[in-house]
């Protein structure tokens, strides 16, 4: 049986004493009660996007990264789009709301932060994760304080009725679902009416001619990992609240002093194969904003989260390690979009030698979530270095769109 607390920490960020004993506690605890076993893979992941921008946005995920379309679930109010690599790595569920003043419990953590507010139905929502019964990870978490959507209000969110799902994170503002499935049954999301859709199809059997003609398709990898901005108080209570819903185990974190900020990883206790289940990055500013003028720090962090609430940043694409036409695949992957109109926040940092190369592109028009591009050489396994993680969240700060909206909100 695998225990949660026996993974080595990395990492250099101090924890408070808090932290520490509840970690422990925590991880003793859910292995105790068989939780850990319980919950397995990340299934699913959730975006949702304002109307209109469903179509785009799956010819635009598509093209960067290695998702095809399989079908469309049609229910009153939302459109489903089903994503899939292989039932290898998480399917992404891209879900259009029909109408533009769709009122909710989505909307509304959107609608308190100034740019958020500006596509209100748009937000990544979370994960779902296989669980070997339903029925006892429920029950076991219910007995942890653990708030589930009923029934009825699952069905009025239109989310699928084979899942149960728990109800914002106060911290990430994110979702966490539990469905059963045994190991190797398809995944069938209960929601709606089945059709695929030729407008759809069409946007996707372009991105994808354009990724074999352009040899993209063959250097792209499942996602590699997730990552949550947070407010500055609250990095230790989100990352323990994931580990009380997952099966995940605290990696550990890094201070990246010159930014502000930290970065803090959890990894699945069962894959230790990243694109099999991703790594869930928490990212943290290291002070709250209000005592920037006496710290004369910047603080792209904390920015990004009073302006866009607490929510996902980016997903992070792993790259074939190899070479294309002499230089690293990354180079040529990156190159090849900027040639398709692909913008990037940088140029892509890292290097053989350090054993990683990373970079951002910019934010989606239809998501707000950038794409991370991340190659390792070798047989590297570190998560990354802490040059690349202070330029990629310097380079994060100055992301243009947040620039140009944030002179209407300073006003
Ligand atoms: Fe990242």
């Amino acid at each position: 049986m695998t225990t949660s607390l026996d993974f080595p920490r990395y990492g250099d960020k101090t924890n408070s004493p808090f932290f520490e004993e509840f970690l422990h506690k925590l991880l003793e605890n859910r292995d105790q009660i068989g939780l850990s076993e319980l919950i397995r893979q990340i299934d699913a992941l959730m975006i949702t996007v304002e109307p209109g921008h469903s179509v785009p946005y799956v010819g635009e995920l598509c093209l960067m990264t290695p998702y095809h379309y399989l079908v469309t679930l049609e229910s009153e109010s939302h459109f489903t789009h089903i994503l899939r690599i292989d039932m290898a790595a998480p399917d992404i569920l891209v879900r259009e709301v029909k109408n533009a003043r769709t009122q909710g419990i989505f909307r509304s953590l959107n609608e308190v932060y100034p740019i958020g507010a500006h596509k209100p139905n748009s937000r990544y929502m979370g994960e779902i994760f296989r669980v070997r019964n339903v029925h006892d990870v429920v029950e076991l978490q219910k007995s942890r304080d653990v708030r589930f959507f009923n029934q009825d209000q699952i069905r009025k969110l239109e989310l699928p009725g084979n899942m149960a799902v728990v109800k914002p994170s106060p911290y990430t503002h994110n979702i966490v679902g539990y469905w059963e499935r045994p190991e190797y049954d398809i995944r069938v999301y209960s929601l709606g009416w089945s059709t695929i859709r030729e407008d759809v199809q069409a946007a996707y059997l372009d991105a994808k001619e354009a990724q074999e003609r352009l040899k993209l398709n063959t250097l792209l990898l499942p996602i590699d990992h997730l990552a949550t901005r947070i407010y500055s108080q609250n990095r230790e209570a989100a990352i323990l609240e994931w580990l009380t819903l997952s099966s995940y185990y605290y990696w550990g974190s890094y201070d990246i002093t010159s930014q502000n900020s930290s970065t803090n990883v959890t990894k699945s206790i069962h894959y230790p194969n990243e694109l099999e289940c991703p790594a869930k990055v928490f990212t943290a500013a290291n002070h709250p904003y209000f005592v920037n003028h006496l710290t004369r720090l910047p603080s792209p962090t904390e920015q990004f989260v009073r302006n866009f609430g607490p929510r996902l940043h980016h997903l992070a694409v792993a790259v074939n390690d190899g070479e294309t036409g002499q230089v690293a695949n990354i180079d040529y992957v990156v190159d090849t979009l900027k040639g398709c109109g692909k913008q990037f926040l940088l140029e892509v940092i890292g290097s053989r030698e350090e054993g990683l190369k990373q970079i951002f592109s910019s934010a989606s028009e239809y998501s707000s979530l950038i794409v991370e591009y991340v190659q390792r050489f070798g047989d590297f396994q570190g998560f990354f270095t802490r040059d690349n993680v202070a330029e990629l969240t310097h380079a994060a700060g100055v992301e243009e769109s947040l620039k140009a909206l944030e002179q209407e909100v300073v006003v």
